[in-house]
């Protein structure tokens, strides 16, 4: 409509706030719904003028991303990292040229935490625990052999969501048989989980860390023949439209959810930054879990 003339300078002056953002990719039904709300809460009439790049799932093209947006001397830095580590180098270029970083959804490992503002996002560890409690609860007198499709490798979610379901199940007779990457992808999930059907005759349970990775298993379990959610159950983290889909027609079992609406607490926390306010280091997004019965109530009132 009818913008204001005032001309984006990058944040020199004017009242605009330059952010340039690095997303992680388009990998999963979770990630285009995070994109959206940010491009749809960073808005000119917010106050912001937002560079927004796809690295496709690849730390170099990331990093690239971060170093260009350093050089176009942006007021704020934003990114969700692909994988864990080897960010120091980068966040070090940012603090040299004074402009502050904020993570979304996924953490780094860095041993000087100076180098980032703020961490916006899920607490996976938690995610991955209320996955593995549900099966936990469900089946801990039985003996069930699950299989796991894990995220992206090296990736926060992957790392922590493994990390949390082991604990879960830990002293039961809930045991992985078999765990590989899908990379977050419905076509990784599928690919990975037709050679765990391959491999393994008598698979009881798929955990697999996200949504897509589950609607992958479930386009393998049913070409083998067999019903997802009764011969072989399916718990997943995300709850994404998709899934929730699933989960209501009895393809899956159960799902954590991991909540993609971090636009308007990314905006607070640059805003607050670029005043010079002190911010909160970790701010902790809260997540729901669903049954079917609760996926079924729940999807008419779904924002993604
Ligand atoms: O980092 C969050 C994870 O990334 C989501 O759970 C998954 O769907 C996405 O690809």
């Amino acid at each position: 409509g009818s913008s204001s003339s005032e001309s984006a300078d990058n944040g020199s002056g004017s009242d605009t706030i330059a952010i340039g953002f690095s997303q992680v990719g388009a990998e999963s039904g979770w990630r285009a719904a995070n994109t959206k709300d940010i491009q749809d809460t960073l808005t000119e009439e917010n106050g912001f003028k937002l560079s927004f790049s796809d690295a496709q799932q690849k730390q170099e093209n990331q990093i690239q991303a971060l170093r260009s947006y350093i050089a176009q001397g942006v007021d704020v830095l934003a990114f969700s990292p692909v994988v864990e580590t080897g960010w120091d180098a980068v966040l070090q270029e940012a603090k040299n040229a004074n402009i502050p970083v904020i993570l979304t959804d996924r953490a780094v490992d860095t041993a000087d935490d100076s180098l980032y503002e703020s961490f916006i996002g899920s607490d996976f560890v938690e995610e991955g625990q209320r996955a593995g409690q549900w099966v936990a609860d469900n089946f801990k007198d039985e003996e069930l052999k699950v299989v796991e499709l894990q995220g992206t490798t090296g990736s926060a979610p992957a790392i922590d969501r493994k990390e949390g379901f082991e604990k879960a199940i830990a002293g039961t007779d809930i045991k992985v048989v078999d765990s590989q990457t899908g990379d977050f992808t419905r076509a990784g999930g599928k690919q990975v989980m037709e050679g765990f059907l391959n491999s393994h005759d008598d698979i009881d349970l798929v955990f697999a860390h996200n949504d897509d990775m589950g609607l992958g298993a479930i386009e393998a379990i049913e070409a083998a023949g067999k019903k997802p959610g009764e011969d072989i159950k399916i718990v997943t983290i995300d709850a994404v439209k998709d899934g929730m889909q699933a989960l209501a027609d009895g393809k899956i079992n159960y799902i954590v959810e991991c909540n993609p609406l971090l636009g308007a607490d990314l905006a607070e926390v640059a805003k607050k930054v670029v005043a010079g306010e002190s911010v909160e280091k970790r701010i902790v997004v809260e997540d729901a879990a669903f049954t079917q019965e609760e996926a079924e109530k729940a999807l008419p009132d779904r924002k993604y």
